[in-house]
């Protein structure tokens, strides 16, 4: 089993992906660890609970992180994920389930001591901490996925520009300039690709039809999402991000991209917009491995069957 932290911002698609990634018995999740993002951080971590409770694993640790970005003023994304960050289905809270480390402390020491890969689906603002902290322990990473950024494909914060590095683009771009220290990529799962996961209400009909426990609990936090993504850009469904870093992950298959040089701009019009030297312009070492190609079905047919522990009829 791959050891695996996600580090998140539930979230709606958050939510999504940590339901993926504990269908999956190739993977162990080993915590999950909370940036402020979509939600404040403590609502994040509500949110976390809420879905690992419906996952029945409440025994997976979370971990608390920044509750602010590195240098820029927070801007939350409630409009888009629903005054309670999960679509405005106001489950229950979770009570009595706490850690006593903080996000990055955890991140410090099971990176310095287990191989574990980090999928990051937030503003990367508490791995920019921790390689402030323990630079060592970021270096240790087995692998990076990172949803985030855009290379061809319009910006969803700017006509430039993703959220998640949008949001923290200080932070991104440490955590990019560290990956080109230490010769390694970031996998970036960014719009390119991710934009092309919707989950539409036919699918959506169908994975009630076949689990309506799932199927129910996912209606409930995309109810808000579905009514987002028509009144913002007429799309009848609704896309979902980050699972798709959890799906390549497992299945790298599923993408295909390019090995190239970024840069994150961190102020002025471009904020937050990752430049991808694709024709080497600059002649630096290559940080990112860029997909920008997707198997859409392909991607369905592993959530469906994950999620359902059966392949689809
Ligand atoms: C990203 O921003 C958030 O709203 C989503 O959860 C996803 O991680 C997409 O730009
Ligand atoms: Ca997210």
């Amino acid at each position: 089993k791959r050891k695996v932290i996600i580090d998140c911002d539930p979230g709606i698609d958050d939510s999504l992906a940590i339901m993926l990634a504990l269908s999956c018995e190739e993977i162990e999740v080993v915590g999950i660890t909370i940036v402020c993002g979509n939600a404040p951080v403590e609502m994040g971590f509500e949110n976390a609970k809420k879905v690992l409770k419906h996952m029945n694993r409440l025994d997976i640790p979370i971990y608390i992180g920044a509750d602010k970005p590195l240098s820029k003023t927070y801007i939350n994304a409630l409009d888009t994920h629903g005054a309670d960050g999960l679509g405005e289905s106001f489950l229950d809270n979770v009570e009595g389930y706490r850690q006593d480390d903080d996000a990055i402390t955890f991140l410090s020491k099971t990176l310095q001591k287990d191989i574990c890969s980090v999928i990051a689906i937030g503003p990367l603002t508490n791995l920019a901490l921790l390689i402030k902290t323990n630079e060592e322990a970021f270096n240790h990473i087995d692998q990076l996925v990172s949803m985030g950024g855009n290379y061809r494909s319009h910006g969803n914060c700017s006509p430039v520009a993703e959220y998640n590095y949008w949001e923290d683009p200080d932070a991104a771009a440490i955590v990019y300039e560290q990956m080109r220290k230490i010769h390694k990529q970031i996998h970036m799962v960014g719009l390119d690709v991710t934009r092309k996961i919707v989950l539409t209400p036919n699918l959506l009909a169908y994975l009630e039809r076949l689990d309506s426990v799932h199927g129910s609990f996912i209606r409930k936090i995309t109810d808000f999402y579905f009514t987002f993504h028509w009144e913002w850009e007429h799309i009848i469904g609704c896309v979902i991000n980050d699972p798709l870093a959890v799906a390549y992950f497992l299945k790298p298959e599923l993408c295909s991209g390019i090995t190239a040089s970024l840069e994150i701009a961190t102020d002025g019009i471009a904020r937050g917009q990752s430049i991808v030297d694709a024709y080497d312009f600059y002649k630096k070492e290559a940080n990112a491995v860029v997909l920008n190609q997707v198997d859409v079905e392909g991607f369905f047919t592993l959530f469906y069957s994950k999620l359902l522990n059966k392949a689809p009829q």
